[in-house]
């Protein structure tokens, strides 16, 4: 049964562990190739070699060059060819892929009928929750764009490895999905477009957090960034804890909540259950990010010295913060089952996990989950009927049971 919290592995609502998540087992995933294919004899990894490789995939073809071995193929400043998909040495990224894959669905396949019965009525919601649906579904309408943006126009030039690019298209792809579904909600329910895609820049809060992370992506943006030097290749791994760690990992968890609140009582169920599937992208696209993270840290420990990790405890702290504001923006009177305090301790639980998922210190420890309901909304074994809306048939790879 799928995990959202780690869709590759089967259990509970506990933080990753399988094999290339977890700090320090990553390092023991098996290089899985094809034995049958041919290894050129003498071809070791040299890190001085790496400056001089193509590693983008659009230079010049070396004509009859080696095979690639292996044992070149690395996250960043690889020597071996880009374009070479095989031999695999990260499965974990080919798993994703395969995942993300087996999940495909399509907004226009969710029936808003009942949301646009509710939302037309007029005391089907409260003022209080029309608020909150329109301030979170605000954060995520330009949200998905910046997070695709990211990974199209920074993370994917500087990450040289083909297996990990091809998660990343996947990626990009379901960002692209995501977008849609609020051009499917907006259009479903008669919002104002304006009103509402342009709240990253009307809605303080909102400017606040994209803001923080935009900054992280700007340095990449630069034409001559690369990560061949020790500070280039800090900020490409701020760049992925802004966005994989805060953006996917945190800052998308208070918005999941509220929706799914909403849901539960049976309220925007059409919404709900697209969230659903958002969360179930999200939770590996949010795990791809933490092996990448892991796997660099690895293979460049002194990237990740105590300075460094200090400033990455500060980032997590800054951004909890920044969520917090935001919680209290979108739900400043509490609605029946929800209110900004529940999502102040929530964002402490949830940035505790990513902290420890990056292999650093809770930064606030005792925190507690108040929404437990979450950890069941995740496990869609649970959730058959769970808001009584259509079954849908979504999966092509069958990797799902409703
Ligand atoms: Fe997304
Ligand atoms: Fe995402």
């Amino acid at each position: 049964m799928l995990d959202w919290n780690d869709p590759l592995k089967k259990g509970d609502d506990q933080p990753s562990h399988h094999v290339g998540t977890h700090p320090d087992t990553a390092q023991m995933m098996p290089a899985s190739y094809d034995d049958g294919l041919i290894h050129e004899p003498g071809q070791h990894f040299d890190p001085n070699a790496a400056e001089a490789a193509d590693q983008t995939g659009l230079g010049g073809i070396e004509a009859n060059a080696g095979r690639v071995d292996v044992s070149e193929k690395r996250i960043i400043n690889a020597t071996a060819d880009v374009n070479q998909l095989l031999p695999l040495k990260y499965q974990w990224a080919w798993e994703k892929y395969l995942a993300g894959c087996n999940n495909h669905w399509m907004p226009t396949e969710v029936s808003m009928q009942a949301d646009i019965a509710l939302w037309k009525s007029r005391d089907g919601l409260t003022e209080d929750e029309r608020n909150m649906v329109m301030r979170n579904l605000g954060f995520f309408a330009t949200a998905e764009s910046l997070v695709a943006n990211n990974i199209v126009l920074a993370v994917y030039e500087q990450v040289t490895n083909p297996e990990c690019r091809q998660y990343l298209l996947r990626q990009a792809f379901e960002e692209a999905v995501h977008t849609h579904t609020f051009q499917y909600i907006v259009d479903s329910l008669g919002l104002a477009e304006g009103e509402l895609f342009n709240m990253y820049r009307e809605v303080p809060s909102i400017t606040a957090k994209d803001s923080w992370a935009l900054k992280y992506t700007q340095d990449l943006s630069e034409g001559t960034f690369n990560t061949s030097t020790h500070e280039g290749a800090q900020n490409f791994l701020r760049d992925l804890v802004a966005f994989y760690v805060v953006f996917e990992g945190m800052w998308f968890y208070t918005g999941f909540a509220q929706i799914l609140s909403l849901g539960r009582r049976n309220k925007m169920t059409g919404i709900a259950e697209q969230y659903q599937y958002i969360m179930r992208d999200e939770s590996i696209h949010l795990n791809f990010g933490i092996d990448l993270i892991n796997q660099i840290k690895i293979e460049n420990p002194e990237l990740w010295g105590e300075a460094f990790q200090h400033e990455v405890h500060e980032m997590l702290r800054e951004a909890c913060e920044l969520e917090i504001d935001y919680a209290r923006d979108t739900i400043p009177n509490g609605l029946l089952g929800l209110n900004a305090e529940m999502c102040e301790e929530y964002m402490h639980f949830i940035t505790n996990r990513r902290c420890s998922q990056i292999g650093l210190a809770e930064l606030y420890p005792g925190a507690t989950n108040p929404f437990p309901w979450m950890s069941e909304v995740v496990d869609l074994k649970k959730e058959k009927n769970f808001f009584e809306t259509r079954v849908t048939d979504y999966q092509t790879g069958g990797a799902l049971t409703w």
